[in-house]
């Protein structure tokens, strides 16, 4: 089980790079890069989701396989917002455009983060795996969607 999830965890980062890989610079279809971009971030709650889940059983294959989709995913982020896209159905602050490249740093913490995760959750130290579960949620997600993210509407 844990095998099959690393391994759609590798699926599910190939098909990013492709769609990163796809959004131009400049976006043609504002819309569908904004559902793209909310889409992967909600498969980040997901993730914690499934962290979460494997810490309560105290799975830590379970938990590293989902820290590593994290890893594998964020450094997309910053391809996922390009210019065009700063309006519409969409809470991204405008300081993502003028900073992009704290942007960048912030998904850069986020990968450093949940790797870390990952790598001390395959040693089975629960407790230490807790604390860096926290740091992963509060350096990595909230350290962006603090300075980045507006609130709901
Ligand atoms: C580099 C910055 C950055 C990081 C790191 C980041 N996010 Fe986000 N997140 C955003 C931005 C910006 C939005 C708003 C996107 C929009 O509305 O277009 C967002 C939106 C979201 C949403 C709402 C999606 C929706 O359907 O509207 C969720 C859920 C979310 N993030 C979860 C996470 C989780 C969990 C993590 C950490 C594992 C994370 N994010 C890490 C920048 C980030």
């Amino acid at each position: 089980m844990a095998r099959l999830l690393v391994l759609m965890s590798a699926l599910a980062g190939m098909m990013l790079a492709g769609v990163a890989w796809l959004v131009p610079a400049q976006a043609s279809d504002p819309g569908k890069t904004i559902f793209a971009r909310k889409a992967i971030m909600w498969s980040m709650g997901a993730h914690m989701s499934g962290i979460k889940a494997g810490m309560a059983a105290k799975n830590g294959k379970l938990i590293s396989a989902h820290a590593r989709a994290i890893a594998a995913l964020s450094p997309a982020f910053a391809s996922l917002f390009p210019k065009g896209t700063e309006t519409g159905k969409t809470r991204a602050k405008p300081e993502i455009w003028q900073q992009m490249d704290k942007f960048r740093a912030a998904a850069d913490v986020l990968q450093t983060e949940a790797g870390a995760l990952a790598k001390v959750a395959e040693s089975g130290d629960m407790a230490r795996t807790g604390v860096q579960f926290g740091k992963t949620a509060k350096l990595g997600c909230g350290g962006c969607h603090s300075v980045f993210r507006a609130p709901k509407k």
